[in-house]
């Protein structure tokens, strides 16, 4: 089973003014795949976003960190940036996947910003923010993870 972290990017949801539905929905979709070892809200800051995404792979050592949120074009939306900041290598081919399903139920999946890299062993995912899109996108990924992750180690 893989371990998991979720970072929830929303200033409002780190300010207790709305519900976290999209990391319970990341919880959810994977079932079974993936145990979640820990679990923040964070305000849409870049040093904030990267200094999670650190702890959670250098000091919790989860195999697999998936963000929530932060990847459109609103002008706080820093979590690619946060994410670029912190990785050693890239992994295009997962963000491709998913906008490439993602263009088949909206339009809108081309303003998915979203990258995917690897950190030390761990691999980090950006997803949207909707509920709806982090289940479409994460549904992309899962089939290749175990694999991904295995040769990772
Ligand atoms: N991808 C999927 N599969 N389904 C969606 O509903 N929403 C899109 C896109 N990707 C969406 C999607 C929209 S409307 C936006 S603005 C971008 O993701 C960025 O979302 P975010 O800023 O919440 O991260």
């Amino acid at each position: 089973m893989l371990s998991v972290g979720i970072i929830t990017a929303s200033d409002k949801g780190a300010r207790g003014e709305r519900e976290d539905i999209s990391g319970r929905t990341i919880a959810e979709v994977l079932n079974g795949l993936g145990e979640v070892r820990h679990y923040v809200v964070v305000p849409d800051e870049q040093a904030l976003l990267s200094k999670e995404i650190i702890n959670m792979v250098d000091n919790i050592k989860v195999d697999l960190v998936l963000t929530t949120g932060g990847t459109g074009f609103a002008p706080r939306d820093v979590t690619p940036e946060a994410t670029l900041a912190v990785i050693d290598r890239q992994v295009p081919g997962i963000p491709e996947a998913m906008r490439a399903k993602s263009l088949g139920l909206t339009p809108r999946a081309m303003l998915s910003r979203a990258v995917a890299g690897i950190r030390g062993r761990s691999l980090i995912i950006n997803l949207p923010g909707s509920p709806k899109g982090v289940k479409e996108c994460l549904e992309v990924v899962l089939p290749v993870l175990e694999h991904g992750l295995a040769i990772l180690k």
